[in-house]
């Protein structure tokens, strides 16, 4: 299955009554193989009059954190937690968000990114279930050997000074574990692996 398949599927995805307020699915974009996957919350007005996710305001907000750190927006696959836009941009119910929830996990099994950046509290939840974000923004666990970076969604941060003084210092935090990815990369024999081979 491609990617282009699954999104054949979430366009038809009827799971939820999202589907019946919304004009299209938005599923998410960006190449298939992005080395970094950004999660937001749901479709707004203009994602759901495009079918693109994050395209209005936020959006704009969006790329422009992503330019600061030399990442263009072709690069990441950005997609939501629910890929149908909830009616007045209301949140997503948590039986909204479990109905979709089948869908972004396929996205991520089959994108494999190596970082994971949450967009505020509902994407948060899934990968740091039971934390505040305004505990713990700009800071990364790993789990099952995916970086999850935790940060604010643009929306809130667009429009409060101090928040938006946060998620441009959390972005520069992604910069920084790209940086120790390609490095990693960069490495072709780790110095112990060296040694052991030399034993022989
Ligand atoms: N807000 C989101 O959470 N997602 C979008 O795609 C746009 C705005």
């Amino acid at each position: 299955m491609t990617l282009n398949d699954l999104n054949n599927e979430i366009t038809v995805c009827q799971r939820c009554i999202l589907c019946k307020t919304a004009t299209r699915a938005v599923p998410g974009e960006g190449p298939d193989n992005a080395r970094i996957m950004l999660i937001g919350e749901g479709p707004g007005f203009h994602e759901d009059q495009q079918g693109r996710p994050f395209v209005g305001a936020a959006g704009q907000f969006l790329d422009s954190l992503l330019a600061s750190i030399n990442i263009k927006r072709e690069e990441v696959y950005i997609t939501n937690m629910v890929k149908h836009r909830p009616p007045t941009n209301r949140d997503p119910l948590p039986e909204e968000i479990s109905c979709c929830r089948p869908w972004l996990e396929k996205q991520l099994q089959m994108i494999k990114p190596k970082i994971i950046i949450t967009l505020g509290r509902h994407s948060m939840e899934m990968f740091f279930p039971g934390k505040s974000i305004s505990k713990i923004h700009g800071t990364s666990i790993k789990k099952e050997g995916v970086i999850c970076l935790a940060m604010y969604h643009p929306a809130a941060a667009l429009h409060q000074q101090s928040l938006k003084q946060a998620i441009q210092t959390d972005m520069l935090k992604v910069r920084t574990l790209l940086d120790n990815l390609e490095r990693e990369k960069s490495v072709p024999v780790k110095a112990t692996e060296q040694k052991q081979l030399n034993l022989f």
